[in-house]
């Protein structure tokens, strides 16, 4: 079944609402609160719409209130089935200290749409429409590498890859480095490294690296819109954060928690058990300015708030810059 521009539309009004309730929260160093009013927006809105919504993957589970927990019913219940990942801030430091490309984001999907699992760590590889079809997670970084180079007709010296500058990955950054790959470092947000590689005159050609398994979904769900491709493994806490005796038991808990839903960790997930089918859509609204779309711009009657919906079903994707009247 398709999504069409009202259901579109609709959904993609709680990225805005998500956006507007962090707003007064940006650079006060607060990342709860700017997270919980984030949630709180979202949930409101979210429960205002003609759907019959679940969060299927999102930021905690439910005992872990204020989020949107894995589970979650929203919607007034009165329409279609539908599933949600969510992720009400992308960038709560960004928000926090008021720094650059914090957004607002979800996907949506009808029933069945995207894969279970927990809010854990989880390993992406990520490609636009050029290089989809020739990845394989469960070959090495360079092989993949080597094989997204080929295939782009470029030397591996011209390859762009995006990547979170956490210690878990310095001594690939550094090795890339070596290899003279174009490595771009962000301090944190790897959907919008996604975005960055999978947008049409794509300025990155690859995203890699361990980031949140939300985030994940959220980035398979843009990948599979625009035609890009995607692979990913969920990661256990001791792999992402360090192996101590708190993650080790963390990692225990993850495993069980992914077999319930389904599920397991460190098996390679294709784009296709990420997300199940073409009729996805993905909404991003702004909260500080970034690359792709200003920030929430507050003035005496009006706040206004930039949005990027990308909608699977019609193949497209629409900017759109919304005046909220007071
Ligand atoms: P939040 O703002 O939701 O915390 O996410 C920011 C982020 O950088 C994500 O984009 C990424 O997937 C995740 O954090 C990585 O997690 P960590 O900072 O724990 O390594």
């Amino acid at each position: 079944m398709k999504l069409n521009d009202e259901l579109t539309n609709a959904i993609a009004s709680v990225t805005e609402a998500a956006a507007i309730a962090a707003m007064p929260w940006v650079g006060k160093q607060n990342k709860n609160a700017a997270d919980a009013a984030a949630v709180a927006a979202m949930r409101e809105r979210l429960n205002n719409l003609n759907i019959n919504g679940e969060i299927v993957i999102g930021e905690g589970e439910i005992d872990e209130a204020p989020m949107l927990y894995i589970g979650e019913q929203v919607g007034n219940g009165k329409g279609e089935k539908i599933e949600i990942a969510v992720d009400p801030i992308d960038g709560t430091r960004m928000v926090a200290t008021g720094e650059n490309n914090s957004l607002a984001i979800l996907a949506a999907g009808y029933q069945g749409s995207f894969l279970q699992a927990p809010d854990m760590y989880m390993e992406k590889l990520v490609v636009g429409k050029q290089a989809a079809g020739i990845i394989n997670l469960d070959r090495s970084l360079e092989y993949n590498l080597d094989a997204i180079a080929q295939t782009l007709r470029k030397p591996l010296h011209q390859l762009s890859l995006a990547i979170l500058d956490k210690p878990r990955h310095h001594e690939i950054i550094n090795n890339l480095r070596l290899k003279g790959i174009n490595v771009i470092t962000l301090a944190d947000g790897d959907v919008l490294a996604s975005l960055y590689a999978t947008m049409p005159n794509n300025s990155i050609d690859v995203m890699y690296g361990i980031g949140g398994a939300p985030e994940g979904v959220i980035s398979a769900a843009i990948a599979k819109a625009l035609g890009g491709d995607m692979q990913a493994r969920l990661i256990t806490r001791d792999i992402a954060k360090g192996n101590n005796a708190e993650n080790r038991q963390m990692a225990i808990n993850e495993i069980t928690r992914c077999h319930k839903m389904g599920t397991d960790v460190n098996i390679k997930l294709p784009l296709e058990t990420l997300v199940r089918n073409q009729d996805v859509m993905f909404a991003a609204t702004a909260i500080t300015p970034g690359d792709f779309l200003s920030g929430v711009c507050e003035q005496s009657d009006y706040i206004q708030t930039h949005s990027l919906i990308i909608n699977g079903s019609t193949h497209s994707l629409r900017y759109i810059q919304n005046y909220h009247l007071r």
